[in-house]
């Protein structure tokens, strides 16, 4: 998928400034590891500033593709759907499904709490290989293949908010879901609440 321009969805200073300095970081990163590191600050800094994400992008959606009135709300993507930065949006006792997000960057707590799962593909199924709780301010990589798979729960009676950089548009590429019995793989594209993805 190829947009005309970079969309700004929220256009603000703020998110400008963030998107620049991470398209400085990748530009003279070695790799994904690399870029994570030195993008670290700018995100912490990003997660601890309580003014520049507006009220109407931390709301839960009704109709949305994780379900459970979880919103994916797109806050800015590259031109050529090389980056995205997205608040997620997850109401109190609601879970994701167990999804994959094939490309590497950053999530982090913006408010709420949350238990997170993450999977590995082992032997055909699915394993449970790490559940953690994570707090406002907490941030985590990921780099697939490793820790890419994952399922995340509110467990704060407010809803949680996670602002997520990502490598790719995520709203709009199919990716996957598991079946949390079978641990059967199905297609899946989570879309986003304020834009259509194009066909
Ligand atoms: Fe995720």
């Amino acid at each position: 998928m190829s947009l005309r321009s970079d969309e700004y969805v929220l256009d603000t200073p703020v998110v400008r400034a963030f998107v620049a300095d991470v398209r400085a970081a990748i530009e003279t990163a070695t790799s994904p590891e690399d870029a994570c590191d030195t993008i670290r600050p700018r995100f912490a800094e990003l997660l601890a500033d309580s003014g520049w994400l507006p009220g109407e992008y931390q709301e839960s959606a009704a109709d949305s593709g994780m379900g459970g009135g979880i919103g994916t709300w797109l806050l800015f993507r590259a031109a050529d759907g090389s980056l995205s930065l997205v608040s997620l949006v997850v109401p109190p006792g609601a879970q994701t499904p167990i999804h994959d997000h094939l490309a590497w960057g950053v999530v982090g707590l913006y408010r709420g709490a949350q238990d997170e799962e993450v999977y590995a593909e082992r032997d055909g199924g699915l394993e449970l290989v790490d559940r953690r709780a994570i707090e406002p301010g907490d941030f985590y990589a990921l780099l697939p293949p490793n820790d890419d798979i994952h399922r995340v729960r509110t467990t704060s009676p407010e809803t949680s908010v996670s602002i997520h950089l990502l490598t790719n548009d995520i709203g709009c590429v199919w990716r996957h879901t598991w079946h949390p019995q079978s641990g059967e793989p199905a297609p899946f594209r989570s879309g986003y609440v304020n834009t259509d993805c194009e066909e």
